[in-house]
């Protein structure tokens, strides 16, 4: 094999790699969500915003409040205040906390937090394993019409350190309102309220619910439901959904920045032209000390075991050379 078809092979082969890496490696980048063709950047709305569930059971005197906190850049932090066992575990981007309220008052509430979606690498394994469709070539008749994305989030389990608990997913329907920000009457997770969200007929009217499902609220980010649902046969996930209208999911939006490239494709380029330096330097190097042909030029075995060597040569080569120098010039000076 000539060293250049060796080249091409080890470029292909590099490349392939390099497809397949950021995949797996990335995580949701709220700033470049990119899917059919077109991206959109909710960097906007990034930092945690809360929606909440009120669910009552007159027969067993109880009453569920939920509070679902979402962020869609980072990871979530506990709040100040709240204990370690009532917050979702570390690396959690979409966190419920149910408060159980016994309505008798016989019995003190219990607060547990539910763990929806996030990077559980460390921890139990389990991958947010973002997925993105745009509205507009979804095949399913609810988004005839609509404009925007939506992003499927995973990684939840509940209980989470139990193997046969409950898988938990997000599905956060990116909805586009050219009129809305996406932080009307938005929440953040201290409590406080951004902004009131108005009461404006007109605008209730024009952007109302078609399916009905969700919350009937004017705030910009809805809930629209947590259920158990099977997307597969024999595979149940516990299925939150919520609906963000904002003009951040419209596709004509002006987004000024461009196109620009992702770290992880610098890094993949960095270590591309490396690979590709040392492969070309080892078989120069095999073809002019060995004469080498054909499969000895691959800078294996020889080439590695002699690079320490080379280096330490090169070193004392510019250290001598360097001092050499100093020398001469300390000489001239006097
Ligand atoms: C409820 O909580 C209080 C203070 O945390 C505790 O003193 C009390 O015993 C609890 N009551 C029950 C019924 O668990
Ligand atoms: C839910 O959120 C509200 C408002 O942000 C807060 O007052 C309440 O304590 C939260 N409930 C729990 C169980 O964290
Ligand atoms: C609703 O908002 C629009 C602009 O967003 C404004 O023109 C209109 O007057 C408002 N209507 C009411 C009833 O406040």
């Amino acid at each position: 094999m000539s060293p250049s078809r060796f080249t091409t092979l080890s470029v292909a082969s590099l490349l392939t790699l390099a497809a397949l890496v950021p995949s797996s490696w990335a995580s949701l980048d709220c700033n470049e969500v990119l899917t059919g063709g077109v991206k959109f950047n909710f960097g906007e709305l990034g930092a945690p915003h809360i929606v909440h569930w009120t669910q009552e059971d007159s027969i067993n005197h109880e009453q569920k409040n939920w509070n679902f906190t979402v962020d869609l850049c980072q990871n979530l932090k506990r709040p100040k205040g709240a204990n370690k066992n009532e917050w979702c575990n570390h690396g959690t981007r979409v966190c419920a906390i149910r408060e159980e309220v016994d309505t008798t008052g016989s019995r003190n509430a219990t607060i547990t937090p539910i763990d929806i979606a996030g990077n559980y690498a460390t921890s139990n394994g389990r991958q947010l394993e973002e997925k993105f469709e745009r509205l507009r070539n979804s095949k399913s008749n609810a988004d005839t019409g609509k404009e925007g994305v939506r992003i499927e989030l995973h990684g939840g389990r509940w209980p989470a350190d139990k193997a046969d608990g409950t898988n938990q997913r997000a599905i956060i329907e990116m909805v586009c309102d050219p009129e809305r920000t996406g932080l009307e009457g938005d929440e953040k997770d201290n409590g406080e309220h951004e902004e009131d969200g108005e009461d404006n007929e007109s605008r209730r009217l024009r952007t109302k619910d078609v399916s009905g499902k969700c919350e009937d609220s004017d705030k910009s980010l809805r809930f629209c439901g947590y259920e158990l649902e099977e997307p597969a046969k024999d595979k149940k996930v516990q299925t939150l959904r919520l609906e963000w209208r904002t003009k951040h999911a419209c596709e004509n939006v002006e987004d000024g920045s461009g196109s620009h490239w992702g770290f992880f494709t610098w890094f993949i380029i960095i270590l591309f032209l490396a690979t590709a330096a040392y492969l070309i330097f080892g078989s120069w190097l095999n073809y002019n000390r060995y004469g080498a042909r054909g499969w000895d030029l691959l800078p294996h075995g020889d080439a590695i075991r002699d690079i320490p060597y080379i280096l330490k040569d090169f070193g004392r080569k510019v250290v001598t050379s360097a001092q050499g120098s100093g020398n001469r010039g300390g000489y001239s000076a006097v």
